[in-house]
């Protein structure tokens, strides 16, 4: 369908930037509609020179998409209703493939990331489609996914994804992030709610794949990892400050990539809730 955005995709399978557009708190209904229909065809939607928003007009264009919702464990920014700050003075960023807290039985339906500093070089950002994933599996492996559940938990074990972490910022990375521990099991195949397509959902908070003893588990979820995180499912997202990123939550992962040295590297998200994911079978 005709989109009044102007649309202009950025990879072959996922992200669009959409061009010469201005968001704001107050924009009207099907504006509104029309972000989130190029939200759910695209999987990642980018906006560049949005440097006149601040806190306030992010957390208020945000909430015309659905309900805010504050992170579970990480304190919210400072001055801000509910964003989650991102800012790296060390090197470190969320540079493991994940969807955005899918340790809830309701996971976010999107997010909605700004930039404020970006280093000179380095720092992009990643995602990838778990529908293109899904997509392109072979039959044999659709049938093995359709009745596979995973579990998701906040309390991961960091050290195991970070050899190069120290026991440190092991402790307070869980300190932060698995202050309380959420645990739930979802389909590793669900079926989206408003686009009808089936989508991969896998990533970093998945402790094991139900049924399957731990050899197993790792082996099953590094082959349907692999398959979403293949160069021909992702886009790459070269940042400038003032750019906003919005993804679809519920069809993609994303990473931060972490070359930027200690660098300064700041965004802060919106994150909007979502539902019970829905497997093939209902
Ligand atoms: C995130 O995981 O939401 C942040 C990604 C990034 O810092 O690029």
């Amino acid at each position: 369908a005709d989109s009044p955005l102007d649309i202009a995709p950025v990879a072959g399978r996922i992200g669009a930037e959409v061009r010469g557009f201005r968001l704001a708190g107050d924009l009207d209904d099907l504006t509104i509609e029309a972000i989130k229909a190029a939200l759910v065809r695209h999987k990642v939607i980018f906006f560049r020179g949005q440097t006149h928003l601040d806190d306030d007009t992010h957390e208020a264009f945000a909430a015309r998409l659905g309900n805010p919702l504050a992170h579970p464990t990480v304190p919210v920014a400072e001055g801000s209703k509910y964003l989650l700050e991102l800012n790296s003075k060390e090197g470190e960023a969320a540079s493991q493939w994940h969807t955005d807290i899918t340790f809830l039985p309701a996971f976010p339906a999107a997010s909605v990331l700004r930039a404020l500093v970006i280093p000179p070089t380095g720092g992009d950002t990643l995602w990838a489609s778990g529908v293109a994933a899904y997509e392109g599996l072979p039959p044999a492996l659709k049938a093995l996914v359709a009745d596979l559940r995973a579990v998701h938990t906040n309390a991961y074990d960091y050290a195991a994804s970070r050899p190069e972490a120290s026991d440190e910022q092991i402790r307070r990375y869980r300190e932060i992030f698995a202050s309380t521990v959420y645990e739930t099991e979802h389909p590793v195949v669900h079926v989206h709610p408003i686009s009808g397509e089936k989508s991969l959902l896998l990533g970093n908070f998945v402790k094991n794949i139900v049924g399957l003893n731990r050899d197993d588990s790792a082996r099953v979820f590094q082959i349907l990892q692999d398959q979403i995180t293949r160069p021909e499912n992702v886009v790459r997202w070269r940042w400038q400050p003032g750019d906003v990123a919005i993804w679809d939550n519920r069809a993609t992962q994303h990473r931060a990539i972490a070359d930027f040295g200690k660098q300064r590297r700041h965004l802060r998200r919106a994150t909007i809730a979502g539902t019970i994911p829905v497997a093939l079978d209902g």
